[in-house]
């Protein structure tokens, strides 16, 4: 879907409005005056949240944002605050950085909300989208596209809604039946609502829903408004994800690389215990310690399954590293720009076109010809592409030791990581509630209420999914400085090669099934070279692979090419359960209760072990998680098990 951004206009009022829903944004009155009275007020916030440790509130219609800076602003004035709150809306029709700055101008109480809000706004691309603010205390998880689409898609626990479509009238489709039902399926018992209308279909609408409502007194000139409890009188069929209540806040984590490193960080973050164990001496030893690794947006004509998640990530990605960053822990990282180059001509056409039809912001995806391509890169490729602004190389060991840094200090006084180096677990066991991390003389490394596994193609040999895991060995060669001294920016194709870091050029990588050699080779050298030849014809011929230094590792690769990310299934009561398994949907499956994955990172491991920290804290916290629930379905680990149900050979 393109996202058309939405025009600053004002009434004669001085109200912003909406030209195409002939409505205003707020009421004439004072928009920061009626999110207080009608929304927070309505919700009888901020007494509602008091000393919760997480509090959800989803809006309908994100608008300017004025509701979530007064929510935003009554969170950090008060002292009973949860420790986070979750604010998840929804916008058809986002306003650009710059209308936001704008229209916030007319706000001088939010300034400086706006600020950091206009600092972090996102790209205007469709999809979730996810910002932290002081310090991961408020998140704003915001979805660029159609309430109709977006709402049933959610998969959360919602404590309390702002209803903010435009007038009923003028935009019936945000009170729909369909969306109404839609914020009920989500609604924890006993959540709350507010909206500014009183309009009977929407009351009506409501109370079908399961909502007792309430008119109060309006603000401003508006004489009613309306609020409401989630109170169905039935039995609810699919009740919202409860918040999981642990014995204690503690885990082991198997895998101190990208995986393992980004969720113990995310983990340590909201004050919990975690035990990383690793067969190595040393964290980032084995496949994430190649040297450099690239990141990029994926693209496809579709906007397929892969590309929304990866444009997920890949945000999400930059959002957690910039924050490592701004928290004072170094990364060697660069922003410097991918130009992802056409095979040919005819491709280069069809790509031009592709990002004609999607519509996407420059600052997330341009086409540019060759000569264009050259500026930004140095040299001339073989053909033009789609030049990522964004994109660039990181070097995942300087991020996985900040992680661990930032682990180690943790929130809170038992917060924190225990690292347990040159420790291969061999099995795990659940005793109780309790999982034990085994070594192959028996003993205990750790154990813990909770367990992730981050331990790529092993994690299946200590915990079924269902489905063998494949490896691809992957080699890449390193280019001394001297043989592409003027690269500025990366360049992928067939293959990539990166500007000089440390004084050489990281050009890749092998991709071969059938290959174990642990030693890069020189076929290996070969081939990367000629790929090289390919992305920059010009260069070719400037060097011996005989003289070339490398590095080889191994992708853990599923068969759909999609990471693992989630709860792993529980198959002995999943094959007791087949039969009614056959027609049923992911949440469904059974689970072992407190065992989680992130592997099978494939060749994106450095942006999906970003999205796949934030997707299994968000579980294991009861937190809204990141991204819509057919994209977590889709990396879900229990969706080998469900197929296999539904094929009836479970
Ligand atoms: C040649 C090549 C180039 C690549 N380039 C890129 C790139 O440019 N960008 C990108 O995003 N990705 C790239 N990748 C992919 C990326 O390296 C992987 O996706 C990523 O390393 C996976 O991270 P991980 O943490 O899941 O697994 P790994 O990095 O493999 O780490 C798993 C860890 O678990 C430990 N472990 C395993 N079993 C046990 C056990 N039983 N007990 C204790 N510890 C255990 C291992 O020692 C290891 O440290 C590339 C891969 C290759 C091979
Ligand atoms: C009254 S405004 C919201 C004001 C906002 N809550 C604020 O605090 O500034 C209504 C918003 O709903 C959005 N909207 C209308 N129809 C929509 C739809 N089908 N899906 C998502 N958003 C929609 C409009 O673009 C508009 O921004």
């Amino acid at each position: 879907m393109r996202i058309q951004p939405a025009a600053v206009v004002f009434d004669a009022s001085g109200t912003p409005f909406s030209p195409a829903y002939r409505d205003v944004y707020h009421s004439m009155d004072s928009g920061p005056g009626q999110a207080r009275h009608v929304f927070l007020d309505g919700n009888d916030l901020p007494s509602r949240w008091a000393h919760t440790r997480v509090f959800t509130v989803v809006e309908t219609g994100f608008g300017l944002g004025v509701n979530f800076l007064a929510t935003w602003k009554a969170w950090r004035a008060d002292a009973a605050r949860p420790k986070r709150l979750h604010f998840v809306s929804v916008e058809k029709h986002p306003f650009t950085r710059d209308g936001l700055a704008r229209l916030h101008a007319r706000y001088p109480e939010l300034t400086r909300e706006s600020e950091a809000l206009r600092s972090r706004w996102p790209e205007i691309v469709p999809g979730m989208h996810r910002l932290d603010f002081d310090a991961g205390g408020v998140t704003l998880t915001i979805a660029f596209g159609d309430a109709i689409k977006v709402l049933p898609a959610l998969r959360l626990a919602a404590d309390a809604f702002y209803l903010d479509g435009f007038a009923p009238d003028r935009n019936p489709e945000m009170w729909s039946p369909r969306v109404l039902k839609s914020l009920a399926r989500i609604a924890l018992p006993g959540a709350t609502l507010a909206t500014y209308t009183v309009a009977r279909g929407v009351r009506e609408g409501l109370g079908a829903a399961g909502f007792e409502m309430e008119k109060r007194p309006g603000f401003g000139r508006k004489r009613d408004m309306l609020t409401g409890r989630y109170m169905p009188k039935w039995r609810m069929g699919h009740a919202p994800p409860g918040r999981p209540a642990w014995p204690e806040r503690r885990a082991l984590v198997v895998g101190a690389s990208l995986a393992g490193a980004a969720v113990a960080e995310r983990l340590t973050s909201r004050g919990w215990h975690v035990d990383l164990i690793e067969r190595q001496p040393a964290h980032a030893t084995d496949t994430s310690a190649l040297n450099v690794g690239v990141f990029h947006p994926h693209i496809s004509a579709d906007d397929c399954i892969l590309s929304r998640l990866a444009r997920n990530a890949f945000f999400r990605a930059i959002s957690r590293w910039q924050a490592l960053e701004e928290s004072g822990l170094p990364i060697s990282w660069q922003r410097c720009g991918v130009l992802q180059s056409a095979a040919d001509t005819a491709q280069e056409a069809a790509m031009a076109r592709t990002l004609d039809m999607l519509g996407y912001p420059a600052g997330y995806a341009a086409h540019v010809p060759k000569l264009a391509a050259s500026r930004y890169l140095g040299y001339e490729p073989a053909q033009g592409g789609w030049w990522y602004p964004q994109g660039g190389w990181i070097r995942p060991a300087t991020l996985i030791a900040s992680q661990i840094r930032a682990a180690t200090a943790g929130v809170g006084p038992t917060a924190g990581v225990r690292t347990h180096f040159g420790r291969s677990v061999a099995s795990l066991r659940r005793t109780g509630k309790t999982w034990q991390a085994i070594a192959s003389d028996g003993t205990i490394i750790a154990e813990a209420p909770v367990a992730v596994l981050a331990n790529s193609s092993d994690a299946v040999a200590l915990a079924s999914v269902g489905q063998p895991l494949k490896c691809s060995r992957g080699q890449v060669s390193y280019l001394p400085r001297e043989v592409l001294p003027e690269l500025r920016a990366v360049l992928t194709g067939n293959g990539y090669v990166l500007p000089a870091v440390n004084g050489m050029s990281v050009l890749g990588s092998t991709y071969d099934f059938e290959d174990d050699d642990p030693l890069p080779s020189m076929r290996g050298h070969e081939a990367n070279l000629s790929r090289l030849a390919r992305l920059i014809p010009s260069r070719h011929a400037r060097c011996d692979p005989g003289t070339l230094g490398g590095a080889v590792g191994f992708r853990c690769v599923a068969p759909d090419r999609l990471p693992l990310i989630g709860e792993l299934p529980d198959l002995d009561e999943a094959h007791d359960r087949r039969l009614e398994l056959s027609g049923a949907h992911m949440p469904d499956v059974p689970r072992q209760e407190g065992l989680f994955g992130v592997f099978a990172l494939g060749s994106r491991g450095l942006i999906w072990a970003a999205l796949g920290a934030e997707i299994i804290v968000s579980r294991i916290e009861g937190e809204p998680p990141p991204l819509e629930s057919d994209l977590a379905d889709a990396i879900d680990p229990r969706r080998f098990a469900l197929r296999l149900a539904r094929h009836g050979t479970l």
